[in-house]
């Protein structure tokens, strides 16, 4: 076993998000341009073993969990060989990964037979609202039918917990958050709401205009009794008990209440950057370690992570007046 991946400020990376594509089936207003971004080039883009090695390293210094995200990591053509390879990676005590996925559930009902038999662990879906002129309005894309089959599939399975992400926008679904818990309820999953954060395609990002977490706990409050369930360990999401009941809300404050402090994640672009934060500046570029033709990854690969670790500053500067929005947008660092 290596050393673990731990910062200047004694934060142990233990997360890796894996951003496997910075395309996506639908262009959210807050996310894409119409017309989609320009997209990365083919050859950037990380080849499955070269995500795998990638991994493996990650695991030996201590990774225990990867997410896949995109983009939308559906669209990735070897999305189930990837889910297999990355699932059977064994850390060096001999345990297993976890392995979840973020998705916005296009396609996920046929595909999730086999991702679970490969072996993932667990999933997220992103829907902001379930009414299928709004979603087709937010989206651009008429397809609030197709994730809602997605979600049905997920609800379905054995893979718990199942956790539904809304972004809680102003005027376009903060009318909608008590329904959509409701929905969630029905699911068995737990709805999460997510403050918008100022990585928008258009830069637009606006303090005053987001739905911050107090606004989303009143509008909830008015309609159950919410008890804060404590032990977040690293998580992003608050989380409260509705009505007494096992049913759980979570709230991801990341602007009016940052958890950097105890920030695990780390971030692999679909091109091979590594990432130590949301909205870090500079990135760790692995593509020519991995494309040199060395045989030595723990000392390659290794020593780019351990430098982006070595990076990685106390948090986010969001309310800095000097903070300056990264250039790529959230579709290519994965959320
Ligand atoms: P869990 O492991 O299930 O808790 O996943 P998650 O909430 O970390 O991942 P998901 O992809 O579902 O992300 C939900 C929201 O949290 C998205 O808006 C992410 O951008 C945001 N998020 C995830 N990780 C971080 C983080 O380290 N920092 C900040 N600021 N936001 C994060
Ligand atoms: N702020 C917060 N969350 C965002 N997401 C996308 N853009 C933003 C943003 N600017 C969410 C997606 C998805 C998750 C991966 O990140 O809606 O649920
Ligand atoms: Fe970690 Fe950056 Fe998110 Fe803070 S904003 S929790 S440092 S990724």
């Amino acid at each position: 076993p290596r050393a673990p991946l731990v910062d200047r400020f004694g934060r142990v990376h233990r997360d890796l998000r894996i951003s496997l594509t910075d395309r996506c089936s639908l262009r959210c207003t807050y996310c894409m341009p119409e017309q989609g971004n320009e997209w990365l080039a083919k050859t950037s883009i990380l080849t499955l073993d070269e995500i795998e090695r990638v991994a493996r390293v990650a695991a030996d210094a201590g990774v225990s969990t990867f997410r896949l995200t995109g983009g939308e990591p559906l669209l990735r053509p070897d999305i189930v060989e990837v889910v297999r390879r990355l699932a059977a990676i064994r850390r060096p005590d001999g345990s297993g990964v976890e392995l979840a996925m973020t998705t916005n559930g296009i396609r996920l009902d046929e595909v999730l037979p086999d991702l679970i038999a490969t072996g993932l662990s667990r999933l997220n879906i992103s829907i902001d609202t379930i009414r299928r002129d709004r979603f087709h309005a937010l989206t651009r894309r008429d397809r609030l039918p197709d994730v809602l089959r997605g979600i049905a599939a997920a609800a379905a399975s054995p893979l718990r917990p199942l956790k539904l992400n809304a972004v809680a926008m102003r005027g376009v679904n903060d009318d909608e958050l008590v329904e959509l818990v409701a929905f969630a309820r029905e699911q068995g999953a737990q709805m999460r709401f997510i403050e918008q954060m100022p990585l928008d395609a258009g830069h637009t990002w606006d303090r005053a205009q987001m739905v911050t977490r107090e606004e989303i706990l009143a509008a909830l409050s008015a309609r159950w009794t919410l008890d804060p369930i404590p032990g977040r360990g690293g998580a992003p999401a608050e989380r409260w008990s509705i009505d007494g009941t096992a049913d759980t809300v979570g709230i991801i404050a990341s602007v009016t209440a940052p958890f950097c402090g105890d920030c695990d994640r780390l971030r692999l672009t679909a091109d091979g950057q590594l990432r130590n934060c949301l909205f870090s500046t500079s990135e760790y570029d692995l593509l020519p370690v991995l494309r040199a033709g060395g045989e030595d990854d723990a000392a390659t690969v290794g020593g780019v992570l351990r430098a982006c670790v070595a990076g990685k500053l106390p948090g986010h500067a969001i309310d800095d007046p000097s903070f300056l929005q990264p250039v790529r947008g959230m579709n290519a660092i994965g959320g």
